[in-house]
């Protein structure tokens, strides 16, 4: 979809882009990552021609875009800037309509927009299309200068550092709305950002930028498992292998095939299943498959008669939608090496281990390394 072929930005001696080789997919977010002054949105601009490359290519959708006239390819590129840039005389309205109203659309049908996609990140159109910028929190000016990049629905986006305004706890949740939105939209996203968790939640793929080059362009897991040179690894951070953590679910890892126990089982089916299972317990569920308890091995051996009376609380349990670091959190408060997984419902799915957490980091990621 963006493809960007030897693409080259100086200023007099100064290389800021240095001969840039890299590919966004169509509905993938690349984001650009690096540190400051590194090139990242010199070459974001250089993509809407805001920045004229040195030397290089550009191309859209197999398309060159020096052929393109620029004020065509702006509009057709979507493009939130680091200090959020809404206008202060214009309303929300207004300013979510800059776009639209440029490229001529009907008035109706960008009004019309306007409230819905302010509905999308959760600001009540009736509260805000009349309001001006000024009287909207940092987190809500935020919210607006992104979908006001979406308002002439582009089907590429740029977007630079655009919730680096925000404090971490707006910011999960705005990066969380962008997510939602992304999933249905499937924007091509080139997003700049600064922070590695940012990244690594947000994007299909990471491009780490140094002086001006770009030094690795690989998925979140393959950067973290497998950085390049000691640059990208410092980068990341020396907490790498936990940050994977929160790429992987726990659906993926846990056992899933979990053979369940029941109040009226006997100690004898229950030593039977701790020899073929590398736990200490097991959880026991009711007759819709929830979890009740859990007995622990030790208790059956030898014993005869049900487990009933000798069920324990279980210390904790996970969501199967939950990411492995959740699960690894709980395994760590509640001292344990094996969490129950429920579903919605609350219903057992499965266990999760230690151990299956640590074979999962070490399994190969398809980088060759
Ligand atoms: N118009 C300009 N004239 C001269 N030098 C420039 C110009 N624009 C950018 N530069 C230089 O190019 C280099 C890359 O700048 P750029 O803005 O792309 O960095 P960045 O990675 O986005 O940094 P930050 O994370 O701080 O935003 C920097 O050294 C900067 O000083
Ligand atoms: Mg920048």
């Amino acid at each position: 979809m963006i493809r960007l072929e030897r693409l080259t930005k100086t200023y007099g001696a100064l290389t800021a882009v240095d001969a840039v080789d890299m590919t966004v997919g169509a509905g993938e977010v690349c984001v650009l990552l690096g540190p400051s002054g590194c090139g990242k949105t010199t070459t974001m601009r250089m993509i809407n021609r805001l920045v004229t490359p040195t030397s290089g290519k550009i191309f859209i959708d197999g398309k060159d875009t020096s052929s393109t006239d620029e004020v065509q390819l702006r509009r057709s590129i979507g493009y939130v800037i680091q200090q959020i840039g809404l206008f202060p005389n214009k309303t929300i309205e207004d300013n979510i309509c800059v776009v639209p109203d440029l490229l001529g659309w009907d008035r109706a049908k960008s009004r019309k927009r306007a409230a819905e996609l302010l509905d999308l990140v959760n600001l009540n159109p009736g509260i805000f299309l009349k309001r001006y910028p000024k009287q909207l929190s940092g987190g809500q000016q935020q919210r607006v200068g992104v979908i006001r990049a979406l308002a002439a629905d582009p089907p590429v986006l740029l977007m630079d550092e655009p919730f680096g305004a925000i404090d971490p706890i707006n910011r999960e949740v705005i990066q969380d709305e962008f997510m939602k939105l992304q999933a249905s939209l499937k924007k091509t996203v080139v997003f700049v950002s600064h922070d590695i968790d940012e990244a690594v939640k947000m994007a299909n793929r990471i491009a780490i930028f140094r002086d001006g080059k770009l030094v690795q362009c690989d998925t979140p897991d393959t950067i973290l498992a497998h950085p390049l040179n000691a640059f990208v690894a410092d980068f990341v951070g020396s907490d790498r292998a936990l940050k994977r953590l929160r790429l992987m679910s726990v659906a993926n890892v846990m056992q899933a095939d979990c053979p369940t126990l029941k109040a009226g089982d006997s100690f004898e089916r229950a030593a039977k299943l701790a020899e073929e299972h590398d736990l200490d317990g097991l959880p026991v569920v009711d007759d819709e498959g929830h979890p009740i308890g859990m007995l622990r091995f030790e208790i059956a051996r030898g014993r005869n008669g049900h487990i009933a009376e000798h069920l324990e609380s279980l210390p904790a349990s996970v969501r199967t939608s939950s990411d492995v670091r959740t699960a690894v959190s709980l395994m760590f408060a509640n001292a344990v090496t094996w969490l129950a997984c429920v579903d919605e419902s609350g219903k057992l799915k499965g266990y999760i281990t230690q151990r299956a957490i640590t074979n999962s980091l070490s399994l190969a990621t398809g980088h060759g390394k």
